[in-house]
């Protein structure tokens, strides 16, 4: 049988939104990420190892990676699991609705998602996150499981926070803040 959450378990017995399981697990991952971006500010370097931190680090997860904006559409980043789609259209499947909609979306079965983009058959849930540099929508950060409803949304704003505190820690190239480089609105 499929479970939800991995965190479920503990959660349970939780009155707030993120249990224990989950405050320990990110916390650590905060600081795992402080140390990795300590002394490095490459973009490409740092999102490598993002997506490799919480590939290795979280459970019952398939793919994580980036798709980045080029122009309205979004091309593949480092990311890791099996190859992938490397283009998604403006718009088009979980990724392209984050990137419209600039918020993220959390999908519990993708077989019932509208217009759901399959690149690894294993795939049952996904979360798909903004990536923001200053304000500016440059990507999404795309996450996958093999499980149903593995994503809640104590998983959505932590790994958010991480983002945020990447993007902080991370200098991004000029031209991907160009105007020309957000979808059309
Ligand atoms: N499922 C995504 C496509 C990317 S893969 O999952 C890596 C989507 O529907 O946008």
């Amino acid at each position: 049988m499929q479970h939800a959450s991995p965190f479920a378990a503990a959660a349970m017995s939780q009155t707030a939104s993120q249990s224990p399981a989950q405050e320990s697990v990110y916390g650590d991952l905060g600081a795992r990420l402080s140390e990795l971006i300590a002394e490095q500010t490459d973009f490409i370097a740092n999102i490598s190892n993002f997506a490799a931190l919480l590939f290795n680090s979280l459970p019952q997860l398939n793919w994580v990676g980036f798709y980045l904006l080029h122009g309205t559409d979004l091309v593949l980043g480092p990311f890791q699991g099996k190859p992938a789609c490397s283009l998604i259209a403006n718009g088009e499947g979980v990724c392209g609705k984050a990137a419209l909609q600039r918020a993220a979306v959390l999908v519990p079965d993708v077989r019932a998602f509208p217009g759901h983009i399959m690149c690894d058959e294993m795939s049952r849930s996904e979360m798909v996150l903004p990536l923001f540099k200053d304000g500016r929508l440059i990507g999404v950060l795309d996450m996958d499981s093999p499980v149903l409803n593995r994503f809640d949304s104590s998983d959505s704003e932590c790994v958010q926070r991480l983002l945020q505190q990447l993007m902080d820690g991370t200098l991004v190239p000029q031209w991907r803040l160009a105007p020309s480089a957000a979808p059309a609105t």
